[in-house]
Order: structure tokens, then C-alpha cells, then sequence
């Protein structure tokens, strides 16, 4: 046994750097030749994966760990390595976002720090030199070889390798990891996502020669020519082309394609390059692209792209943070098929493979220092977001996690952009960082977001014209997060002192029914080549499903520092499943334009370097398409409503839909009524129904169709608050908005119509509402005639919707509808969508948030016709309707899809108006043409049975 002193846990935890880690390089694997060579690195004579079945022990903190005498107490429980200890029953789950986990105390850490002994014994030969590599492992890790202590790391995504050459025996090995949720890193490392802990990443040992090359950068340029500068080991023979050069270190060597087939995220077309040194050959894939910044404009291969792209997490519902390499296919595979062609890898690097398969599927990455200090504004604190970055004591670890990203990542052509960053306001630290990047790389350009925020004062991206550093801070990029379109084409554009191009590192937050707001945006980008494009918050919801529930989030294990569902906020759901907001992306994604002229549809292909070739289906005949990038074709075509859809190898890439919008008209032509008053119900007979209407309120309460009776028809003001409506509905509450009830004012009746006056109020509060309701009758049919006016705009800014609702027995579970459809529209969600007629059931009408609200709406219907197999009730006239087995108060009241109760009934809504959906939960409120007007009109009719009105 090794003596106790050797394998004490030394206190570098609390210290911002490692231990016998070799400095950082690119990222390659060596194998033994040629024929050995093959994308799969395992298949490599010279990596063995340690992957697999490890032991684990849980420990209090690791001064606990030493005391317990750890290495000589074999853990028992089994965990398979790579993964995140939460998952095991160990550790607890926490979500926050903003807020750290732990005191802000830097550099110093909890004592109480729950830690965690990994072991595992491995068989291997002795043989040169053999390297031991973590990909990920969260917060930082001791190493122990065969019982001896070797080294010790932090910065959870970095890659850490040691030499363990000569801890290493013949046969079999014995390895020991011990993991610490918290270090002096955790301070680096507050990104918005769950706090997970462990070996999250592969593990692996690498065998080489004693002698060996170690590392060295390859740039490209448009022209064709491709340098390799061997900067650190032994001579090398590089293959490029069918030429051989040799390179010493510290040389550079040159090779020039005439003609090349230039690398693009639509054209992805990668070279072999053949390095050999002693016995290794590593084969680099070489995306021949270069990048320039041009009068303010960002260029790639001299275009002026646009990003479409995403921010990507590591996240995985039932693994948490440790994803595979097939979960990682898997999203790249969706994403292309939703026309994605960009990721930030938001915000820590990815895995090193990750950007392999980004070169060769064809994705632009934005890629991510792994440093966040946000909580630094939090709570009591109260420090500027930027406090760690003004701090020199800081620059060290900040430089260095600038270093393990761009010495790593430095040879994939896919990466277009560095980010030092997120979130960590502006400080000095951040000239030592960019100064960093730009002498390691002077081939892409720096990006951070909050060059700004050191005037940071509360009002979300508020400009700040005379900021000192604004113009001069060595970032290439004017970037921001959630500025309005209205920001992008008037303050960024007209403003001649920037002089930057412009990206949205994160807009369009994606938070559950949504996002609202593409349209607006894109308009703008397509406006100018300033506009580099943006990334959605963000790709995937973090719903974590443990044991037998659905999917949870903050809060949901009993964590009292949390921040809720804000974790549920991707574009598809955590087990990659698509919604309405998905579509509308891919729609405002789409490679193609179509637009129509007279008679001619004009078909634009947006690509910049990829010919558009497909099968073109317009009102279902088909034909072949082929359009260069940045060209057009024109189709003839005499029909008025067209459905137009391009697909490649039968999946649908893009589509438009040209209708001519009906104006639905309801002609009325009144029966007459006879009427009886009993109480405060009005009794109306007319044609062949009887309405029970009540005068208090103006509502009808009851219809009697047949001898069948249906319930109130109720004035609608409210919805099951959206996710983006988090903000405002706390306006909205303080209106006692859903309490909000009609009360009539004055009625007047004739023999055709009954109209009321009347006041919307709640209880306490002045009214809100004045309105006129007007009731017109035919044989089967009321008629809801609405004037209204909102009496103070001021309070609640907008309605989320105004309308009526009936519940209806849930037998009621047949519906037809003519609408922007067959998923839900809304206002500023519904150009994805294609308008017809469509048939569906009540329940697939609600669509699974995981917290429950407002959904299923459709936007523009000719009519909705629900059904029990009996009877039917029709509603037309509306803007909006929507028909679902859970009132708004239940999709309220609920806090995750799985906890809904039984359906009580079928609500069927229809609304004169319902706000659009936006995405205020980061981004503005929803333009005013998306919300519900503050005065209006309109008629909304009701039919019983089976009688329509055209
Ligand atoms: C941004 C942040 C992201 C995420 C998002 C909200 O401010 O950069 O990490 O927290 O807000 O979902
Ligand atoms: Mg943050």
C-alpha cells in the first residue's frame, strides 16, 4: 500500500488549475496504417476505450473520502462510465439558470462537496507511451494509477490527457477517479442547464510511440491552398493530393488544389489529408473554406451567408448531459431535415467527434468557450454580471478556457466562429481572452455577446450608443440576444460607427407553444448582408425523465434553488419529438423562395454554394426542379389556390400554399323571436331551438336543441397562460384578468334581436370592458354580434383573447374545421401551415406541453364543426377557434402533462380574437398586429344541428 501521504486529496480544488495534465492539443487519433484507418476511432490498434462498467462510491466530500482511506476501499456499486451520477440515485438533480448552486465564494468551494470514487481495473501491454484522455468530466477529478496519485483537472468540457507511461504495468491495470461536484471551476461553469456531475464524457487510453507528433494546424483558403504547420513533435510525412512533403517542427508546410471543391455547410466536401510520423498515421479530413469579414459583412468563401441556426446543449431526457455519439447523429439528422445549417454549441464545447460529423454532414458551428459567470447579478450579490471578468486574479482562468477550445477545435473547417462566452458581462479578462484566440487563430473571427453589458440597467437589450468599449472591444461580431427586428434594421443598421456584421447568438426563444416570431425576423435578415442569421433558443427541451414519470423539470425533486420549467425551451421536445414551433422554423429555415407573379410562380434558391434538385409538386402533379444557388425558375400556372411542395428524395424540404382568402361573409336573414321572462333568464324561442338567456350577465345559459340541452356560452377573455406569456400575465392576474365577469348594463328586445349593453369587470376593480352583444336568431342558429372597446389600455397592455366558449358534454369528440391547419396557428405562428379542411378528434386536439397551456388554437377558419355522432354544433366567423378536452383553468392549474386529470368535458372556443404568441419569455412582447386589439367587432354564430348559413 502506498503511503497515506502520497495519495492525500490535495487542496487544488479550490486553485484554478490541474496537475500533470500535458498541455491541450488538436484533437486526432492516431492508428497504425493506412488499411487500419477508419472513422470509427475504436477501431484503432492504438485507442482502448475505458468506457464501460466502472464501481462507485459516494463520499460526503473528499476529505471524507481520504479519511475512509478510499483506494483501499473498492467501490461496489456499478455505474456505467460514460454518464451522469444522478441518473444513478446518486447526487441530486438541480435545474437552475441564472442563480449558482453553491455561496459566491470564490475560488473557495463547499466543504460539504459530495464526491465520488470511480474504479475499474483494465488489461493492456506496457508499451511507449500511453496516454490516458477524459473528454468531460464534471466539475473536476483526481487520477489514480494502480494506487498511485498522477494528476489532477477542472473545465468540465475540456479534454484532459495524461501521461500515465510509467505508472502503467504489463497485464492488469488498476484505475481510480475521484470526482468532485464543485471546484474553483464551478464559478466558470453557471450556464442555465441542470447541475449534473461525474464522467459525462469518454474515457480512453491511447498507445504511441515514445516519439510522436503531438500537434499541429491546418488552415485553407478559397484559392485551393492548404498549409499544415507542425507545431509540436517528431517529423512528419503529410499526403495531400498525391503529393508527399515532409515538415519538421515548427515548419510550415504548403499544398495548392487548383479548382477545389470549396467546403460549405450545403456543400460539405472534405479532402484526405495522411499524416505519418514513427509508426502513426492520422488521417485529417480537411474542409477546404475560408472566412473573411468584408465591409461589415460576414463571408464565407466570399458569400454572405446567413446562419440558420440553433443553440445546442448536451442533453439527453434519461442521461442527462452525457450524450453518445448516436444521440448526437440523431439530432444532426433532424436538424437537417429542418433546414437547420447552424449551431452554437451553447455554451461549452461539444465532444471532439461532434464537429467531425458537423464537417461531414455540413453544419456551420459558433463554437464555445466553456465560461459562463451570470450568477454573478444574482439575488443579494448584486455585483455586475461582469464582476469576474474585471477581477485580474480571474484572467488566468478565463484565458484558459479559451485555450482548450481553440486548441482542440482549431483544424475543423466547420467551426466559422470562436465565442469566448456567455454571459459574463465585460471586463478586462476579455482582452486577454480575444487576444489569446486571435495570436493562436487568425483565421475566424472572435464573437461574445456582452460587450455591452457592463451598462447593463435592467431593460432587456437596451442600446447603449455611447458605451466606451463598444466600437473598440476586440470581438468581430455586433452581437445580441432576443434584439427586436425593429433594433436589427433601425439602431444596428443606421448606426455608421459599427462597423461589424451582425448575429444573434440567441433569439426566438422556443419555450413550450411557440416560437412567434420568425416571420418579423426574417424579413429583416434577408434585408441587408450585414445580418449574419441567428440561433434559436434553443434546439431541445432538458425534460429529465427519471423512474416512471414524464418529464420533469426545477423543482420537481425538491430543490429549493430552481428556476422552474425555464429548462423546457427547445424546438423539439427532450426526446426529440416535433410541435407546431418546430415547422414554423423549418418553414422560415427553408432553402427556397416561392413567390407568385400573375400567373407565374417564381421559384428562388437561397443556397449560396448547393444546387436545389428535387421533385416539385404543385396541387399534386409533379416535376423536376433544378436551381443553381441564387438563381430562379418560373413555373406557369393558371390556378388560384395553390399548394406548392419541393422534396428531396421524398422528404419535404420547403413549400408555400397561395390562397385567396375567403372573406366569409354570414348573410343573416333573422326568424322571429318570441320571448318570456322568468327571473333573471330570458326565455327566447326561436326557429326550432329555445334559449335560456341570462340578463345579469347578457350570456346565453342554456339552449334546448330537440330536448337536448347544452350549457353556458361564455364571454371569453382568458388563456391557459403560454410559457412567453410568463411575464404579462402577471399584469394580467393583478387585472384579476380571469375573474373578469360581463354585467349588463341596459337590454333592449325586438322580434328579432335582443342586444345588451354591458360592463366587463372583476370583483373591486373598475370595468375593463364595455361592450354591445347583439343576438340574431335563424331556424337552428344564434348569432354573437361583439362590439368592444377596452376602457384602459394601459394596465394589461393587450387581451390574451377575446371570444366565446361552450362546454359541451365530452361525447362531443368528433371535429371538422376549414383552418390553417391540421397542427395549431396562431397569429404570427401559421404560415408553416397549410389551410384546407381537416378532420380530427377533441383529444388530438391538445398538444403536450410539458407544463400545460393554451394551445390548439387554428388560426383563420372558414368553420369548425364538433360532433357526438347525434349532434353537431358549428361555429363560424371567428379569427381563431379551438376545441379541446380541458377547460383553460385545468391547462392552467396543471404543472406537467402527466398529471392532467380525466377530460370533464369538450371546450369548444371560438374567438373574435387571440393574441399571438411571441416570445416575451426573452425576447419583446408580440408585435402589436399579433395582438388581440384593444377594440373590435365582429359576429361569431353558433349553429345547432345541422342547418349551415351557406
Ligand atoms: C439566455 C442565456 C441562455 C438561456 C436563455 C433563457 O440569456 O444565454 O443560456 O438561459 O437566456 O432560456
Ligand atoms: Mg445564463
Amino acid at each position: 500500500m502506498p503511503g497515506k501521504e502520497e495519495n492525500s486529496v490535495k487542496k487544488l480544488y479550490a486553485q484554478f488549475g490541474y496537475e500533470a495534465t500535458l498541455p491541450p492539443r488538436s484533437y486526432y487519433i492516431p492508428f497504425a496504417d493506412k488499411e487500419e484507418w477508419n472513422e470509427d476511432r475504436t477501431q484503432s490498434s492504438r485507442f482502448m476505450s475505458l468506457c464501460g462498467n466502472w464501481k462507485i462510491r459516494a463520499y460526503k466530500s473528499p476529505e471524507a473520502a481520504e479519511a475512509a482511506d478510499f483506494l483501499a476501499n473498492e467501490p461496489e456499486k456499478d455505474i456505467v462510465v460514460p454518464s451522469c451520477v444522478q441518473y444513478y440515485g446518486l447526487d441530486y438533480f438541480q435545474y437552475t439558470n441564472v442563480n449558482y448552486p453553491i455561496p459566491f465564494d470564490p475560488p473557495y468551494v463547499p466543504t460539504e462537496n459530495p464526491t465520488y470514487h470511480y474504479s475499474r481495473r483494465f488489461n493492456v501491454k506496457k508499451s511507449g507511451s500511453q496516454y490516458i484522455l477524459f473528454e468531460g468530466v464534471d466539475s473536476c477529478f483526481y487520477l489514480y494509477v494502480n494506487d498511485k496519485y498522477v494528476g489532477f483537472s477542472q473545465i468540465s468540457h475540456r479534454v484532459s490527457e495524461f501521461d500515465i507511461s510509467e505508472y502503467i504495468v504489463d497485464g492488469e491495470n488498476k484505475l481510480d477517479v475521484l470526482v468532485l461536484k464543485w471546484c474553483a471551476g464551478t464559478y466558470f461553469e453557471d450556464q442555465d442547464k441542470w447541475r449534473f456531475t461525474g464522467i459525462f464524457r469518454d474515457v480512453y487510453l491511447l498507445t504511441r510511440p515514445q516519439q510522436h507528433i503531438v500537434d499541429y494546424k491546418i488552415e485553407t483558403k478559397a484559392d485551393g491552398e492548404v498549409t499544415f504547420r507542425l507545431m509540436e513533435g517528431i517529423s512528419a510525412l503529410v499526403t495531400f493530393e498525391g503529393m508527399t512533403k515532409s515538415v519538421r517542427q515548427g515548419e510550415t508546410i504548403a499544398f495548392k488544389v487548383s479548382d477545389p471543391h470549396l467546403w460549405s455547410a450545403e456543400t460539405p466536401y472534405l479532402y484526405d489529408m495522411d499524416i505519418t510520423a514513427n509508426g502513426e498515421f492520422i488521417r485529417e479530413k480537411v474542409g477546404i473554406r475560408e472566412i473573411t469579414i468584408k465591409d461589415g459583412v460576414f463571408l464565407l468563401n466570399n458569400m454572405p451567408i446567413k446562419l440558420r441556426g440553433v443553440n445546442r446543449h448536451d442533453f439527453h431526457p434519461q442521461k442527462g448531459a452525457a450524450v453518445s455519439l448516436d444521440d448526437i447523429m440523431t439530432d444532426l439528422k433532424l436538424m437537417k431535415q429542418l433546414n437547420v445549417n447552424a449551431i452554437r454549441t451553447s455554451h461549452y464545447p461539444s465532444c471532439p467527434q461532434f464537429y467531425h460529423l458537423c464537417d461531414k454532414y455540413g453544419f456551420y458551428v459558433l463554437d464555445e468557450a466553456d465560461l459562463e459567470t451570470h450568477g454573478c447579478v444574482c439575488g443579494e450579490l448584486n455585483r455586475p454580471e461582469g464582476y469576474i471578468a474585471q477581477q485580474p486574479e480571474y484572467e488566468y482562468a478565463m484565458v484558459e478556457r479559451q485555450k482548450m477550445l481553440v486548441t482542440r477545435d482549431k483544424n475543423r473547417a466547420c467551426v466559422i466562429i470562436w465565442s469566448m462566452g456567455n454571459e459574463c458581462g465585460w471586463g478586462r479578462n476579455f482582452y486577454a481572452c480575444s487576444a489569446f484566440i486571435k495570436s493562436s487563430d487568425s483565421t475566424r473571427p472572435v464573437h461574445y455577446e456582452r460587450v455591452t453589458a457592463k451598462h447593463y440597467d435592467g431593460k432587456r437589450n437596451k442600446y447603449v450608443p455611447n458605451f466606451e468599449d463598444m466600437y473598440t472591444a476586440p470581438v468581430d461580431f455586433t452581437s445580441r440576444m432576443y434584439a427586436s427586428p425593429e433594433f436589427m434594421a433601425t439602431d444596428y443598421l443606421n448606426d455608421e460607427k459599427d462597423t461589424r456584421p451582425f448575429v444573434q447568438c440567441e433569439y426566438s426563444h422556443a419555450m413550450g407553444n411557440g416560437p412567434g416570431d420568425l416571420k418579423d425576423y426574417w424579413d429583416v435578415i434577408y434585408s441587408s448582408d450585414r445580418f449574419t442569421g441567428g440561433f434559436i433558443w434553443e434546439w431541445a427541451d432538458h425534460g429529465v425523465k427519471y423512474k416512471d414519470n414524464g418529464f420533469m423539470y426545477g423543482g420537481d425533486f425538491g430543490e429549493y434553488l430552481h428556476d422552474g420549467n425555464f429548462c423546457i425551451d427547445g424546438m423539439v421536445s427532450a426526446d426529440r419529438k416535433i410541435k407546431a414551433g418546430t415547422m414554423q422554423i423549418k418553414y422560415y429555415y427553408q432553402p427556397l423562395r416561392f413567390e407568385r407573379e400573375k400567373d407565374t410562380i417564381v421559384i428562388t434558391n437561397k443556397n449560396f454554394f448547393k444546387t436545389e434538385m428535387g421533385e416539385l409538386d404543385i396541387n399534386e402533379t409533379k416535376q423536376s426542379i433544378c436551381i443553381p444557388p441564387r438563381s430562379s425558375i418560373s413555373i406557369k400556372t393558371h390556378e388560384r389556390n395553390l399548394c406548392v411542395r419541393y422534396s428531396v428524395d421524398n422528404n419535404e424540404v420547403a413549400h408555400a400554399q397561395f390562397t385567396e382568402e375567403k372573406q366569409i361573409q354570414i348573410e343573416f336573414d333573422p326568424v322571429e323571436i318570441t320571448t318570456e321572462q322568468k327571473g333573471h333568464l330570458l326565455n327566447v324561442t326561436a326557429g326550432k331551438n329555445n334559449y335560456a338567456i341570462d340578463i345579469q350577465s347578457g350570456e346565453i345559459e342554456k339552449i334546448t336543441v330537440n330536448g337536448q340541452v347544452y350549457g353556458r356560452i361564455k364571454l371569453n377573455l382568458w388563456r391557459a397562460p403560454i410559457d412567453n406569456d410568463m411575464f404579462i400575465k402577471h399584469k394580467w392576474n393583478v387585472q384579476f384578468l380571469k375573474y373578469a365577469r360581463p354585467y349588463v348594463r341596459e337590454y333592449k328586445i325586438t322580434d328579432k334581436v335582443i342586444s345588451f349593453n354591458i360592463i366587463v369587470a372583476a370583483d373591486s376593480l373598475k370595468p375593463i370592458m364595455k361592450a354591445k352583444i347583439k343576438y340574431t336568431f335563424l331556424n337552428s342558429s344564434v348569432g354573437i354580434a361583439t362590439e368592444y372597446e377596452q376602457t384602459d389600455t394601459t394596465k394589461f397592455e393587450f387581451l390574451p383573447r377575446i371570444g366565446f366558449c361552450i362546454k359541451l358534454d365530452k361525447s362531443f369528440n368528433k371535429l371538422k374545421y376549414n383552418a390553417y391547419g391540421d397542427d395549431e396557428t396562431y397569429a404570427d405562428m401559421y404560415e408553416y401551415a397549410i389551410k384546407g379542411a381537416y378532420e380530427s378528434t377533441v383529444n388530438e386536439q391538445y398538444k403536450n406541453y410539458v407544463k400545460p397551456q393554451e394551445c390548439g388554437s387554428h388560426y383563420l377558419p372558414e368553420y369548425a364543426e364538433v360532433s357526438n355522432g347525434k349532434n353537431n354544433i358549428r361555429v363560424e366567423g371567428m379569427r381563431s377557434f379551438s376545441c379541446l378536452p380541458y377547460s383553460t383553468e385545468t391547462l392552467e392549474t396543471t404543472m406537467h402533462d402527466y398529471e392532467l386529470p380525466e377530460s370533464d368535458g369538450t371546450y369548444l372556443c371560438a374567438d373574435y380574437f387571440m393574441s399571438g404568441l411571441g416570445t416575451n419569455a426573452c425576447g419583446e412582447l408580440p408585435y402589436e398586429k399579433y395582438r388581440t386589439p384593444s377594440k373590435g367587432e365582429g359576429v361569431i354564430t353558433f349553429v345547432f344541428g345541422k342547418e349551415t348559413n351557406k
